[in-house]
């Protein structure tokens, strides 16, 4: 039978659709006068589908842990909306928010951090399927195994029983992901996953959420301020700057040619692809980040940027211009081009 246009649009459903989200934190002063807003997450769209990865790099304090944390529900938007699977989360009841929650895997920066000290193993992972009346202690045991063995954290046995201080760094973050997937979720959000590893056990847990992703079909978003990991890992790149998306590309065509200004000078910075070597965007584009209670009129990185055009780039926020084919930068640069309905 035929498909109607309604099924095809169906399958095309992406997983979570983030629409004009925008995420401000209220500063004030002697924790009573408000002075004003840190406007951390400004204005973001995005569509992600089944088993799909994107990864978001930006320099630090872009707004990249606002975005994952907003779309956990850590932090409630300002204004915008987030879709997961269709479904509007401004309208979902408790219930509705557990059950989202489940299908959404977190892994932080610092693995240590994330997890209860006074846990073992077993009870770390029994925990979230407890919270969500998983009651079948068979059942149980046999996840545990599972992600245990998908993780790689074997002999099982000997793992059970350890507290989060007997292990190293590595086995740390693996026991992170093992939790994280345990509720058998459709999208992992990493945000930083590798960030306080070192550097030998970076590749082998990036190879780890590639090779989780390929056999659960999960949808990933990988958030890292290196870009020298992003070409191993993600369909999509998405660039942020000053609390904005500025670029969206294929992986493909942006390590072929980056358009936005920002994101050629991250380039030229990351242009040794060892990760041994791995260089971070500490030393660049020269010039400070903007300041997110105050962004400069126009184009926030135009007081830093090269290729600056007067009286356009320091007064009119740029639109999304669509380049090529799945590639496009919000950039005055690219004013002759259509604009993009953003997703
Ligand atoms: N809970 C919060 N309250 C106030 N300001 C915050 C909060 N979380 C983050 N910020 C500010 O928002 C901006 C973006 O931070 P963040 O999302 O952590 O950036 P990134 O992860 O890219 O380094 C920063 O200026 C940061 O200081
Ligand atoms: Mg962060």
């Amino acid at each position: 039978m035929p498909k109607t246009a309604v099924q095809k649009g169906q399958e095309k459903q992406p997983v979570l659709r983030v629409e004009d989200l925008h995420t401000w934190f209220e500063v004030r002063r002697m924790g009573f006068f408000k002075v004003g807003d840190v406007r951390a997450l400004d204005g973001v769209t995005f569509d992600l589908h089944a088993g799909e990865t994107i990864s978001i790099v930006g320099e630090s304090g872009c707004g990249k842990s606002t975005l994952a944390k907003t779309i956990l529900g850590i932090h409630s938007p300002t204004k915008g909306k987030i879709y997961f699977e269709g479904r509007d989360l401004s309208t979902l009841d408790k219930q509705g928010w557990k059950e989202y929650r489940s299908n959404i895997g977190y892994i932080q920066q610092d693995p240590y951090g994330a997890l209860p000290t006074f846990m073992n193993v077993k009870r770390i992972l029994e925990e979230p399927m407890k919270i969500n009346g998983i009651t079948d202690k068979a059942e149980r045991a046999r996840r545990i195994r599972q992600v245990l063995e998908e993780v790689k954290l074997a002999p099982i046995e000997d793992f059970l029983p350890k507290f989060p201080h007997m292990l190293s760094g590595g086995q740390q973050q693996r026991l992170v992901i093992a939790r994280a997937m345990i509720l058998e979720p459709k999208l992992l959000i990493a945000d930083e996953p590798v960030s306080m590893l070192d550097a030998s056990v970076r590749i082998e847990i990036l190879q780890l959420l590639q090779g989780l992703q390929r056999k659960h079909n999960l949808a990933i978003i990988y958030i890292t301020h290196d870009l020298s990991t992003v070409r191993y890992f993600s369909e999509r790149i998405f660039a942020m700057y000053g609390a904005k998306i500025i670029e969206k590309s294929s992986t493909q065509a942006l390590l072929k040619e980056a358009l936005h200004p920002y994101t050629q000078a991250l380039f030229e910075a990351t242009s040794d692809p060892d990760v041994e070597n791995l260089k971070t965007f500490k030393d660049v584009p020269t010039g400070e980040p903007p300041s997110l209670m105050n962004p400069p009129a126009g184009c926030r990185f135009h007081p830093r940027c090269r290729q600056m055009i007067k009286g356009l780039c320091d007064q009119q926020i740029p639109p999304e211009f669509l380049v090529r084919d799945e590639h496009s930068a919000a950039c005055w640069l690219y004013k002759d081009y259509p604009e993009h309905a953003a997703g």
